[in-house]
């Protein structure tokens, strides 16, 4: 049983060492692969997932592809571009991004205001969440919000990128 953790070997610590029912929370902390598999295995032994809490070492994610990555962000003059509208502190702000340059709301809005939050900025912490009030989004990645949360509109804005013209998102909700 020496060795990094694979499915077989978790499979024979639920059989033997730990009994799921045994358990009232899990507490998972690694490497992205490794807590994915935690969690997926411990899903598929009959585990509620709202018993199981993990962090995230990384996310091993180096090969996305980020436009706003490392260089700032300028809108020439006739680009296409997407607003954008965030409430903080009971301040609104807007800010246009380019509609093909992949910026993030958080990005964007760190633009014209550095206190907007965030920590990790790779979808883990949950600091950068706001509810989307108009428009619509695409989000990377996700280790923090929950699907109750998801529902009631909240999102990541470090993940997030407007896919409509116009989008609205308040931090303060
Ligand atoms: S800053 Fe951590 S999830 Fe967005």
């Amino acid at each position: 049983m020496s060795g990094r953790l694979d499915a077989e070997r978790l499979n024979t610590f639920l059989e033997y060492l730990v009994r799921p029912g045994d358990v009232d929370e899990w507490f998972i902390c690694g490497p992205f692969e490794l807590v994915q598999l935690v969690r997926d295995t411990l899903e598929e032994a009959g585990v509620d997932r709202h018993r199981v809490r993990f962090e995230l070492f990384t996310t091993d994610r180096p090969d996305r592809p980020e436009g706003s990555v490392g260089r700032p962000v300028v809108v020439d003059e006739g680009d296409a571009v997407r607003k954008i509208t965030f409430t903080l502190d009971g301040l609104t702000a807007s800010i246009n991004t380019p509609a093909h340059g992949r910026e993030t709301i958080l990005n964007a809005a760190l633009r014209v205001r550095p206190d907007v939050p965030f920590a990790c900025a790779g979808g883990v912490c949950g600091t950068c969440r706001a509810t989307l009030v108009d428009g619509t989004v695409s989000m990377d990645e996700n280790y923090a919000l929950e699907p109750e949360e998801l529902e009631r509109g909240y999102i990541l804005t470090c993940q997030s990128h407007p896919t409509s013209d116009e989008v609205t998102v308040n931090y303060d909700s």
